[in-house]
């Protein structure tokens, strides 16, 4: 079997890439990525001399490029995790996002569609989508696979959309696809443009920590290598046509998580307690803010029996530690271009 996984150098893509790389030596894993300024080979140096994995740097917004890839490689199934990710980023740049998640989608369906013809016997389209597409949650409830969509940023609609073609690809050409949903991620190769990843590295500089707003805004937490095993399980045996939520059953006010990272950091870094919550900074809000996001995801849980193997507790002393362990990884990923984009995203009022 010979598996695409597209973005593979990025956050939650190294984690997928070294799972299936690790767990399945009789499969081709081709990792094909951009490498934009989320994708990092040091991500998954420890996998790439395995006989079964291959690289290939190429952009998903290139047609001809891609088209020409599937036709070389024949893929028996592919994992588009390639993206554009990150919300505040959409907000000031946002036909990126549209050039790379909604076109690139497309020219990743066109290519699976062109080389398999029709003739789609054993093969898979499983798209890495967001919790994000179904807009905000007010204080009660849970996004469940029938919640409407209602993307609010440009990063969830473009997502949003990417998921409409792929649906659209399976009714109109019989393309056999899985969709997952899932809600936020953290851990190990975290980006730190993200709030846990940022605020660890500004804890450890003894830098403000930019809270959006009143802190009051609620996410959904679940530990990526979580993530990556229910992709496994999805992609192995998720139904055709199907979507599946997938979530942490672990929701945290902003405020609440940041106070809490405080309070672990200053544990590790041996600082007088308090030290850390002194950095916060309440700073202006991003526009269009999502009140709150909780996934249901007892259909994959009741399906295919996944569920959280960590507590957050458990994750986020894990990650931590990861970040304390891997001080040059931090400190490449933070120079050049990522100071230029701090400076100008907190401008104002940090
Ligand atoms: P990331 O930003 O860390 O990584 C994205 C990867 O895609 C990078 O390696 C980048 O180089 C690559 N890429 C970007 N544009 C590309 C292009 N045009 N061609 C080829 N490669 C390109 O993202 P992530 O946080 O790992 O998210 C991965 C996927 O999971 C995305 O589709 C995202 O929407 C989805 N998702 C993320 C989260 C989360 O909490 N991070 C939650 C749910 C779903
Ligand atoms: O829900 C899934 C989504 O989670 C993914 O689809 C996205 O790719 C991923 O980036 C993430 O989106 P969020 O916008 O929820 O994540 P982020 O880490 O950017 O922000 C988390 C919360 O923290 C959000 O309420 C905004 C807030 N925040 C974020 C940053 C970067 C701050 O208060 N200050 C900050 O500096």
């Amino acid at each position: 079997m010979k598996i695409l996984i597209t973005g593979g150098a990025g956050f939650i893509g190294s984690h997928v890439v070294r799972r299936f790389v690790r767990n399945y030596p009789d499969y081709k894993i081709y990792n094909l990525d951009a490498l934009t300024y989320a994708g990092n080979l040091e991500n998954i140096s420890d996998i790439e001399h395995e006989p079964n994995y291959a690289f290939i740097k190429a952009d998903i917004t290139d047609a001809a490029a891609i088209t020409a890839i599937f036709k070389e490689h024949a893929f028996d199934g592919v994992i588009h995790l390639a993206a554009e990710s990150h919300v505040d980023r959409s907000i000031t740049d946002p036909l990126a996002f549209v050039n790379t998640n909604v076109l690139g989608t497309l020219n990743l369906l066109n290519a699976f569609k062109e080389v398999w013809a029709g003739n789609f016997d054993g093969k898979l389209f499983y798209h890495v989508s967001t919790d994000e597409v179904y807009g905000t949650l007010g204080a009660e409830g849970l996004f469940t696979e029938t919640t409407p969509y209602s993307p609010n940023s440009p990063y969830s609609a473009s997502k949003a959309a990417s998921d409409h073609f792929v649906r659209a690809y399976g009714e109109t050409y019989g393309m056999p696809f899985v969709l997952t949903n899932c809600s936020n991620n953290y851990g190990p190769n975290h980006f730190p443009e993200k709030l846990i990843p940022l605020f660890i590295n500004n804890i450890i500089q003894n830098k403000p920590l930019p809270v959006y707003g009143d802190g009051n805004y609620t996410r959904d937490w679940l530990f990526v290598k979580d993530h990556a095993v229910a992709i496994d399980l999805v992609f192995h045996k998720g139904k055709n046509h199907q979507t599946y939520n997938i979530g942490g059953f672990n929701e945290w006010k902003n405020i609440d998580l940041v106070k809490l990272l405080c309070v672990i950091m200053d544990e590790k870094l041996g600082r007088e307690k308090g030290t850390s919550e002194k950095l916060i900074t309440y700073v202006k809000d991003r526009p269009g803010h999502d009140l709150r996001y909780a996934i249901d995801a007892s259909k994959i849980n009741k399906e295919l029996g996944w569920e959280p193997s960590v507590t957050f507790e458990e994750g986020l002393d894990f990650t931590v530690n990861w970040f304390l362990d891997n001080h040059d990884w931090l400190k490449n990923v933070t120079s050049g271009e990522y100071l230029k984009y701090y400076e100008k995203q907190y401008s104002h009022g940090v």
